[in-house]
């Protein structure tokens, strides 16, 4: 099987207490690709499903994984003494860590043993998570997480060896496992998210993290401070409303000069490959850019004329507008285009509310500042 060459990193680690870097990957978007059919069918089948379950789990406050397996931004963690290492998506939409370990389907990843990891430590309750198409599961256990160079001890994680919500999708994906960025309120279990304990553990220099999602080149995600070459300008810095997923106000979203949103919720997502909206509203909005719905709209997902000329898309945050082109929206895949965006329908409380995905974070560098409680969005570099 064909897949898109991958520029795997490893864990940078420095010496100095300056902020440090996990060099992110991207598997790009294959989604047209004959290579990846079954990656293709299993979305297929089972989106609008997937959809409904994932909607119904974030109205639980329970972990989401935002599953778009084909444009996917992972970097590495080590688990253990001595450190074993996994690929792990960095998502701020949830809140545990998790690793894949014995399991037979599991082959093709990097997979937790550990009996081999002299600082385990069991703890053996069970761990479940609601995907969209069924269910993960593993048990809970304690051991030396490393994140970036910084190590936390006896952390708890889960060890995962079921991923039956995943299906082939799993089997085919790049990354073994999840890192959660968001807070501990969404936190599966009952203990810390990673990256609070992480600033408990006082080793950042600053309680902060950001991502840099290259467009033609590897991310990066700095723990602890922020990459000065990633972006242009200043911050403008955008208050959370919620400490479960990074939840912000949103003023309005706008396509030629008039409002397609009556939602005033929006959550900063690197789980998620996309943007995200209520489904009508999207349904809409795809109208007045001209994309065209994939199998009768039944997937929420919509193509796009790569060659005809489509207005931007103005999001209002805080006093500011972020605009995305169409060239920002539209991922071109070999001649084929995705509308970036996709319709969700979050029930509430949590929902509903837009999902700006790595769509909005490709084209602005977005600093996750846990210790002011707030975002700070700049322009990313482009080149
Ligand atoms: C297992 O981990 C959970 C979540 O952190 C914790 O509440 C529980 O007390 C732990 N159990 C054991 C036996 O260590
Ligand atoms: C990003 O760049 C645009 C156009 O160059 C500018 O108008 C805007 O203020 C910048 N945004 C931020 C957040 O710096």
């Amino acid at each position: 099987m064909k897949l898109a060459c991958l520029i795997l990193a490893l864990v940078a680690v420095s010496a100095t207490a300056a902020p440090l870097r996990i060099p992110l990957s991207k598997r790009p978007l294959n989604f047209n690709q004959p290579t990846l059919s079954m990656d293709g069918l299993k979305m297929q089948q089972t989106v609008p499903e997937r959809k409904e379950q994932m909607a119904k789990v974030m109205a639980n406050g329970d972990i989401v994984i935002n599953d778009y397996m084909n444009a996917q931004y992972y970097g590495s963690v080590t688990v253990g003494t001595p450190p074993q290492t996994f690929n792990v998506i960095f998502d701020t939409g949830s809140s545990n860590l998790w690793v894949p370990n014995k399991n037979k389907f599991l082959q093709h990843h990097n997979l937790y043993d550990h009996s081999k990891s002299s600082t385990y430590k069991k703890n053996g309750t069970v761990f479940k998570v609601q995907y969209g198409s069924g269910a993960c599961s593993g048990v809970f256990s304690e051991d030396t997480v490393n994140m970036g160079g910084y190590n936390l001890k006896d952390y708890t994680f889960a060890e995962v060896d079921n991923t039956g919500g995943f299906g082939i999708s799993y089997y085919v994906a790049k990354f073994d496992g999840i890192l959660g960025m968001g807070w501990d309120s969404i936190v599966m279990g009952g203990d810390i998210s990673p990256f609070h304990a992480l600033v408990n553990s006082k080793q950042l220099e600053e309680p902060v993290f950001a991502f840099y999602l290259g467009n033609s080149k590897p991310g990066e995600l700095v723990l602890g401070g922020v990459d000065k070459s990633h972006y242009t300008g200043d911050f403008h810095t955008v208050p959370l409303t919620s400490e479960s997923y990074w939840e912000i106000a949103l003023e309005d979203i706008k396509v030629s000069g008039s409002s397609v949103t009556s939602v005033r919720k929006a959550i900063v997502d690197s789980g998620t490959s996309l943007l995200a909206g209520p489904k009508a509203e999207v349904k809409a909005l795809a109208a007045k850019v001209g994309a065209k719905p994939v199998l009768f709209g039944l997937t929420g997902e919509y193509t796009i004329d790569c060659n005809a000329a489509a207005p931007d898309l103005e999001v209002f945050i805080n006093g500011q507008v972020y605009v995305l082109t169409k060239n920002d929206y539209v991922i071109n895949e070999a001649g084929q285009c995705l509308f970036g965006m996709v319709g969700i329908d979050v029930p509430a409380p949590r929902g509903p509310l837009w999902i700006l995905g790595d769509i909005f974070m490709r084209k602005y560098y977005v600093k996750f500042d846990f210790g002011n409680k707030q975002l700070g969005i700049a322009n990313a570099t482009t080149v």
